[in-house]
């Protein structure tokens, strides 16, 4: 994504607290699993999940914004819009990608998703320049697009598409999915359902 001027002094990544849409899927996280956050900025849910054990992987290319953060976690300084995916054939227990979006991307965030994994993605969808920034349609989601992209692959336990009024007026789409055990081989018609809680 280039640089919004606007996002990048009044932007969500600016605020402390982690998103409530996060916080409220981190209990269908394995305990401690390696969950990546992707684009984590300052690391609002890298401080908030390293502090509930998960084993933390945050990847942005702001060198200085990430630094603080290896005292608690992993860290790849990348620029995700150029060259190769930086994270290759590693599997996540969970990825969180918020506020940030390039869509060539989507497919190497639900391939990331470990079996038994979790999707939480929230960012800004179109619609979002009428209140504020992003306004580059590049930057922000069609209707329906995390759903298209999560949809072949993983099972949607939440979605949702549209505005907001806090932490500011914003159009937002968000959706948490998992990627489930193939079912074994020996399940049988009594055999208990995953259970999602919402
Ligand atoms: C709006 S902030 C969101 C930060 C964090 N996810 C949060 O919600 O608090 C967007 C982040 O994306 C990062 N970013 C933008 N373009 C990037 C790129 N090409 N490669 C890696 N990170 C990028 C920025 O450095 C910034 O930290």
């Amino acid at each position: 994504m280039t640089p919004d001027p606007a996002a990048a002094t009044s932007g969500p990544h600016t605020l402390l607290a982690p998103s409530p849409w996060v916080m409220r899927f981190v209990p269908l996280i394995e305990p401690g699993a390696r969950v990546l956050d992707l684009a984590c900025g300052g690391g609002r849910h890298v401080r908030a999940l390293a502090a509930r054990g998960f084993a933390m992987h945050a990847v942005d290319r702001d060198a200085q914004a990430v630094e603080p953060l290896r005292a608690m976690a992993q860290v790849t300084v990348a620029d995700l819009e150029a060259g190769a995916w930086p994270l290759g054939e590693n599997r996540f227990g969970a990825v969180v990608v918020t506020n940030y979006l390039w869509r060539p991307l989507l497919p190497h965030i639900v391939q990331a998703v470990a079996e038994g994994g979790v999707l939480i993605y929230e960012t800004f969808a179109l619609g979002n320049g009428s209140v504020g920034k992003p306004s580059n349609p590049d930057f922000l989601l069609r209707p329906g697009e995390l759903l298209d992209a999560a949809r072949p692959h993983l099972r949607v336990v939440a979605y949702e598409d549209g505005f907001v009024a806090a932490p500011k007026p914003a159009f937002v789409q968000r959706i948490c999915a998992v990627r489930e055990h193939p079912p074994a081989p020996a399940a049988g018609a009594g055999s208990h359902p995953a259970k999602y809680n919402l």
